[in-house]
């Protein structure tokens, strides 16, 4: 099944729900390196992913939003409004927190060639303060706020799996 359905996500939910949760795996590894294992090979190996893994996150949370838009009356019902709430808030962060630092990356006038891609030419000069000033403030806040709050989602997601009086949430997602 391609498609959702009112009892369960079809095969392009589910393929975008655990591949980003993979994603955002390895971005919150690439992260931590980054904090903690500084000037270390760990941070060697992990830190280099970090933008352009960080790029295809936002490509695909777009992809997701729409997808998820699109079939919002054919999808299975959230149970409750604080999980609507919670899930808005997780597709808000996983869009602002790419987006700031991609603004960041434009305003250092640095040119950017994710994967080989040239996505940014760069550009001689100042940098743009005002592009950079929000990212500086919020990106990695906001970054780890977002793990925070997985940690939470996924706490939820087996709560609701072992209440006989709630609806196991995972089968439908699995
Ligand atoms: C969903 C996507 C992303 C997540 C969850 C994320 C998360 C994080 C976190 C938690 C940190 C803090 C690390 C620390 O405490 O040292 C961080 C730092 C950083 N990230 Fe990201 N990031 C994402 C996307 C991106 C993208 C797309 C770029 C660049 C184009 C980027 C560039 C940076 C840079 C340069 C830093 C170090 C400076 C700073 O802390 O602001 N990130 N990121
Ligand atoms: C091991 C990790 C995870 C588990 C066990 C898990 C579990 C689940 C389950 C059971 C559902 C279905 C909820 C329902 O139908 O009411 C769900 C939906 C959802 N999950 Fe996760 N999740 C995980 C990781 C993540 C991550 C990393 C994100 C980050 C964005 C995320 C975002 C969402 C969203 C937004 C939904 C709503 C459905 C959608 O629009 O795709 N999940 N999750």
């Amino acid at each position: 099944m391609i498609g959702d359905n009112r009892e369960t996500y079809g095969t392009i939910s589910r393929l975008l729900h655990w591949g980003m949760a993979l994603l955002l795996g390895w971005q919150f590894l690439s992260a931590g390196s980054h904090l903690l294992f500084d000037d270390t090979a760990i941070e060697a190996f992990f830190w280099p992913t970090h933008k352009p893994v960080g790029l295809l996150l936002f490509v695909l949370i777009i992809l997701r939003a729409i997808w998820a838009l699109a079939h919002l009356r054919a999808r299975p019902p959230s149970v409750n409004r604080l999980a609507t709430a919670g899930h808005v808030v997780l597709y808000a962060l996983v869009t602002v927190i790419p987006a700031l630092a991609l603004l960041r990356q434009y305003g250092s006038g640095r040119s950017w060639e994710p994967l080989g891609l040239p996505l940014f030419p760069g550009f001689e000069g100042e940098k743009i303060e005002w592009m950079m000033a929000p990212a500086n403030l919020l990106h990695s806040w906001l970054g780890w706020t977002l793990l925070v709050l997985i940690i939470g989602h996924v706490f939820m997601a087996a709560w609701h799996r072992r209440r006989p009086d709630q609806p196991d949430v995972l089968k439908r997602m699995w």
